[in-house]
C-alpha cells in the first residue's frame, strides 16, 4: 500500500525553550527567517507527501496561521511593491492542505502519534519530528518510501551519535542485512551510556505500518511517565520486522538551546547573505588570525 500521509506532532509544551515558548510554538522558532516546522512540510512535499495530518494544542494558532492565507500581508507587500517577498508568502500558504488534529491532554510523543489515527486510518504513515531538520531531508524521506516498497514493513531512520549524548535520544540495536539496510533488534527511549544498545539514534524520521496503532494503545507510561513512541516500536517488534534506514547526511538538532543554536550557527555560515558577516564576526570575536578560515 502507498504512503500517503504523514503525521507532525506539533503539541509538545517547548518547555526546554522557556520562556520563549510561553505563548509560541517552539515549531515556529526561527532558523535565520524560516521557521523550523517550514524545513520539515518541504521536505515531506517535496518527496511527494501531501496530506499532512498536525497534531496540535491549546498553544499551536500560529502554526495554523503560518499556513494559512495571509490576504492583509499579501495586500501590504503587493502595494509595497515587494514582489519575490509576495510570492514566499503565496507560496507557503499553498503548499499545504493540513489537516489539524488536535491533542486535548500532553501525555506523550506516543499518545500524539495515536491521536492522528482517525485522520490517518488503516494505512501506512510518516511520522515526522519538527525537532530535527535533516540536509537533504526530502531525498532521505523518498529513500525511505522506496524502502518501505521494497519490505512493506516499518522503517525507521537512525544517525550515528556521541556515544555521551546517547540519553537524549531513543537508541536502536541493529542487524545488517543489506549494503544499506538494517533490522532493527531492540530499541530504548534516552538511555543511560551504560544501558544504550549502540550509538545510533532514532533522527524523528519513521516510516509505520498502521500495527502501530494498536502497539500504542498497549504502550504503558515510560520515560518522564509520559507514552513513548520508543516503548510501542519496542512492542511492534514482537509482531513484525522493524527496518533501520541510516541518515549519513548532516542532522541538525533543534530540540534544546545549544544544538537550535550550533544549528543556526551551522546555516548562517552555508548561507551566501550571512556567511562573510558572520565569518567575520567571529574570527574577530574569536580574536582568531587571518590564516584561520
Ligand atoms: C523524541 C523521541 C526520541 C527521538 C527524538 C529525536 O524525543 O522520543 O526517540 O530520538 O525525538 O529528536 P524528544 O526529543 O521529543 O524528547
Amino acid at each position: 500500500m502507498e504512503v500517503r500521509k504523514a503525521v507532525l506532532p506539533v503539541a509538545g509544551w517547548g518547555t526546554r525553550f522557556l520562556p520563549a515558548t510561553k505563548a509560541m510554538p517552539k515549531e515556529m522558532l526561527p532558523v535565520i527567517d524560516k521557521p523550523i516546522i517550514q524545513f520539515i512540510v518541504e521536505e515531506l512535499i517535496e518527496a511527494g507527501i501531501e496530506n499532512l495530518v498536525f497534531v496540535t494544542g491549546r498553544h499551536k494558532k500560529a502554526i495554523e496561521n503560518h499556513f494559512d492565507v495571509n490576504v492583509s500581508l499579501e495586500k501590504h507587500l503587493q502595494e509595497a511593491g515587494k514582489d519575490e517577498m509576495l510570492n514566499q508568502i503565496r507560496k507557503i500558504s499553498h503548499m499545504v492542505n493540513p489537516i489539524y488534529v488536535r491533542q486535548k491532554e500532553q501525555l506523550g510523543l506516543g499518545h500524539a502519534v495515536l491521536t492522528a489515527e482517525p485522520a490517518v486510518g488503516n494505512e501506512p504513515f510518516i511520522v515526522a519530528l519538527g525537532d530535527i531538520i535533516l540536509q537533504e531531508g526530502e531525498r532521505h524521506v523518498r529513500n525511505m518510501l522506496d524502502m518501505f516498497k521494497r519490505f512493506g514493513k516499518s522503517i525507521i531512520a537512525l544517525f550515528e551519535v556521541d556515544p555521551q549524548e546517547v540519553g537524549k535520544y531513543g537508541i536502536a540495536k541493529v542487524k545488517k542485512i543489506g549494503d544499506d539496510a538494517f533490522l532493527i533488534e531492540d530499541v530504548v527511549e534516552k538511555p543511560t551510556p551504560e544501558e544504550a544498545p549502540s550509538n545510533l539514534a532514532i533522527v524523528g524520521r519513521y516510516v509505520f505500518t498502521p500495527l502501530i496503532f494498536d502497539m500504542l494503545k498497549s504502550t504503558k507510561p515510560g520515560k518522564g511517565g509520559e507514552l513513548q513512541l520508543t516503548d510501542a516500536v519496542k512492542l511492534l517488534l514482537e509482531r513484525e520486522a522493524v527496518y533501520a534506514y541510516k541518515v549519513e547526511s548532516e542532522v541538525y538538532d533543534t530540540g534544546n538551546p545549544v544544538d537550535y543554536l550550533k544549528t543556526l550557527m551551522e546555516f548562517a555560515l552555508s548561507r551566501e547573505d550571512t556567511a562573510e558577516e558572520i565569518v567575520k564576526f567571529l574570527r574577530e570575536r574569536l580574536r582568531l588570525p587571518e590564516a584561520l578560515s
